[in-house]
Formats: C-alpha cells, sequence, structure tokens
C-alpha cells in the first residue's frame, strides 16, 4: 500500500484518553491534566452538523490548559465533515478524529459511525477532505469489522483506503460491532477483544500509526502494547480510576517531574472549579470526575458522600471540595503513584463491574 512518505502530521501519541459521551467534556479534561500533562484528551463526539449550525462555546469551548485535546466529529458528508474541522482548527484543536466506532442507532440513522466500515470508500473520501481543508492531524476511530464483514481482508483494504487518502494514525477498537442485537454497551463488552488483529495490522502497515484500545484497564498493560503498537486509548478505566493516569508522564513519556498526589490533583483544579462555579456552572458536572479519585482506598466513602452531597447546597465550591480533601487520610491524600497500593491504606473492596456504571447514550 503507498504510504504517502513526508506527510505524516503530528508527534506520536503513545497514550490517549478514549472519547466518551457525557463524561470526557471539558470538565473532566481540566481534571485530568492536574494528573498527566502528555496524555492525548479527546473530545466527546460531536456531529459536524453540530458544528456547523451548533452552539459553538458550548459545544468547542475550552482552556489551553487541556491541550494537547482532540475533536472526535461524527459525520458521514465529506465536505461538511471538512468544514467542521477547519472550525475545530480554529477553536484550537490539535487534532481531528473521525468516528468510525459507535454503533448505536441514533448515530446509525445518520448513517455514520460504525455503519461506515461497510463504506470504506466514504470514508476514505473524508479523511481526504478533512486533511485538504486542516492543516492538523486527522486521524480515524474504528472498529476491527461491523456485522458479518468482520475480516482481515476487509479490515486492510478499509485502512489502505485511509493510507491513501493520507490518514496521520488510526485507532482501532479492537472488537467487532454487532450493529443490530445489541446496544451500544453491550458492543463495548460482548465482542470478544482481538488486540492481536490490530497488532497484526500494523504489522501489515508499518509506516502508519497503529493504536489500540479496549479494555486496558492499567499501564503495565499500556506498555506492554507499546512494545507492539504505536499507541494504546484507554476509556472506561480512566473515568472509573482516573489516578491511574498519575504515573503515565513519568513512565510512558519518560517525564521527570515527579508523580502527582491526589491532593496535588484536586488542589490544582480548585481555581478552575471556583471560576466556573462563578459562572453557574452546576456543581455536579464539576464534580463528578473527581468522585472517583479515591477508588478503592480508604476515605472513598465519605469523600463520595461529601461530593455528592454538595448537590444539595446552593454554595457548594472549591471550599467543599478543599474541606473533602483535608478530611482524607494523609496516606491517601499525599501518596504519589503505585506506593499506595503497595502499602497498608489500600482496602479495595470488590471493582464495581464497569458495565454498570456508565451508559453510552450515543
Ligand atoms: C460512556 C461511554 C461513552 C462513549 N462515547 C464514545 C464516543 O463519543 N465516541 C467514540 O468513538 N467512542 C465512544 N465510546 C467508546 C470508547 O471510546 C472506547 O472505544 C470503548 O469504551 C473501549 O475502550 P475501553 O475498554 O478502554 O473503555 C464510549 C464509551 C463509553 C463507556
Amino acid at each position: 500500500m503507498g504510504m504517502e512518505r513526508g506527510t505524516r502530521r503530528g508527534p506520536p501519541r503513545p497514550l490517549s484518553v478514549a472519547p466518551m459521551m457525557d463524561w470526557t467534556d471539558r470538565h473532566y479534561r481540566r481534571f485530568l491534566r492536574g494528573l498527566t500533562r502528555r496524555t492525548l484528551l479527546y473530545s466527546e463526539m460531536v456531529t459536524a452538523n453540530a458544528v456547523l449550525l451548533g452552539d459553538r462555546e458550548r459545544l468547542l469551548g475550552h482552556d489551553d490548559v487541556e491541550r494537547p485535546v482532540v475533536l472526535q466529529l461524527g459525520g458521514d458528508d465529506p465536505a461538511r465533515l471538512a468544514e467542521a474541522a477547519v472550525v475545530a482548527v480554529a477553536w484550537g484543536y490539535d487534532e481531528v478524529n473521525l468516528n468510525v466506532g459507535c454503533p448505536s442507532d441514533r448515530v446509525q440513522r445518520g448513517r455514520f459511525g460504525a455503519c461506515l466500515m461497510a463504506e470504506p470508500a466514504l470514508v476514505a473520501d473524508a479523511v481526504r477532505a478533512m486533511r485538504g481543508a486542516a492543516p492538523v492531524p486527522v486521524t480515524v476511530k474504528h472498529r476491527l469489522g461491523i456485522d458479518e464483514l468482520d475480516h482481515d481482508a476487509h479490515l486492510h483494504a478499509f485502512v489502505g483506503g485511509l493510507v491513501a487518502a493520507g490518514v496521520d494514525r488510526v485507532v482501532v477498537h479492537a472488537r467487532k460491532a454487532w450493529l443490530s442485537g445489541l446496544s451500544p454497551k453491550q458492543n463495548r463488552s460482548v465482542p470478544p477483544l482481538q488486540h492481536e488483529r490490530v497488532v497484526a495490522l500494523k504489522a501489515a502497515f508499518p509506516g502508519l500509526r497503529v493504536e489500540t484500545n479496549g479494555g486496558v484497564r492499567d499501564l503495565d498493560t499500556a506498555l506492554d502494547f507499546l512494545r507492539r503498537v504505536d499507541g494504546v486509548m484507554i476509556g472506561r478505566a480512566a473515568i472509573e480510576d482516573p489516578y491511574l493516569l498519575a504515573e503515565a508522564d513519568q513512565r510512558v513519556f519518560g517525564d521527570e517531574r515527579p508523580v502527582p498526589t491526589r491532593a496535588e490533583a484536586v488542589t490544582a483544579y480548585l481555581p478552575y472549579v471556583e471560576a466556573q462555579r462563578a459562572a453557574g456552572t452546576p456543581w455536579t458536572a464539576l464534580v463528578k470526575p473527581v468522585i472517583p479519585l479515591l477508588r478503592g482506598v480508604r476515605g472513598a466513602r465519605a469523600w463520595r458522600r461529601t461530593l455528592t452531597e454538595g448537590a444539595t447546597r446552593r454554595d457548594a465550591g472549591p471550599e467543599l471540595l478543599a474541606a473533602a480533601l483535608a478530611a482524607l487520610p494523609d496516606e491517601v491524600a499525599l501518596t504519589s503513584g503505585s506506593a499506595l497500593a503497595r502499602g497498608s491504606a489500600l482496602a479495595r473492596g470488590p471493582a464495581p463491574a464497569p458495565e454498570r456504571l456508565i451508559d453510552c447514550r450515543a
């Protein structure tokens, strides 16, 4: 397959946090920046039509601190996607990603998302148009296959078309999707993970940056995959246990800065909470990403209770978050990285089933 040599845009992105509807909004991304500065962060999916016709401040607004950040687009019209990509760049996004992975009914009716895996030429046209219009990396997030179109011949032809169109990287959710019969949620757990097929895809396209996604729950696993593919994208684990990202800058990116403690991450978020509360942002939206920070460690229950009870107080603000922090056992608040996991403070109960915590409305 002919790779357009020398035209590849952007640095490699060894680690990213997946686009997740209802989760990866600006508040979540801002909070994560207290844990990792280097990990690539994605927006929720926004349709090209919404970008072109909707309230851009609400849909696209974000802070420079969140960078590097990617806008994920949904759509099936190359010209509109290209226009939306131009808007994304004007709003400060570092990259644009096309969603070819979401299997929900609402998305299929619009003929985009995972069903586009059956239309390789259209997806290639979209990539070519976006890349021609916007001077940033253009990437595609897709599945291994859909329905009966679930063999490597199809997958490799699909990706070959993207390569010819100039795609800068692909992110493969390493399972197929069933377009009928399974809900979006089931489509994230029922079809088995097949990371080895992503590794084979990389071997077939050595000049293409290939990232794998699905079921990665810790940095050890991510580092292991990084020996065989160019990047790893973490989804649910990053919302259920965000502190797993605290060691990412050191372990994945080789930074020398010390691993932040939970207290440091929350403290870095306080001025943002204050500004957002003053601007009228609901408390629940601001603390949603912070609540799971204590997952599996002592003090988690009181932390969760204090923060959720704040929703009933009109004046809930940074002071409440600071008070919840002050109430934590020191070894939890102030111990960084996996030191805690080795220490006595660990009180892991049974892990909640990830599928029960969250629901994709897309
Ligand atoms: C709540 C939720 C919302 C999601 N929304 C999107 C989305 O907007 N766009 C997308 O490409 N994938 C979406 N996904 C899929 C994730 O990006 C990811 O591919 C999937 O969860 C597998 O990775 P994981 O096992 O690490 O979670 C969503 C997943 C979840 C759990």
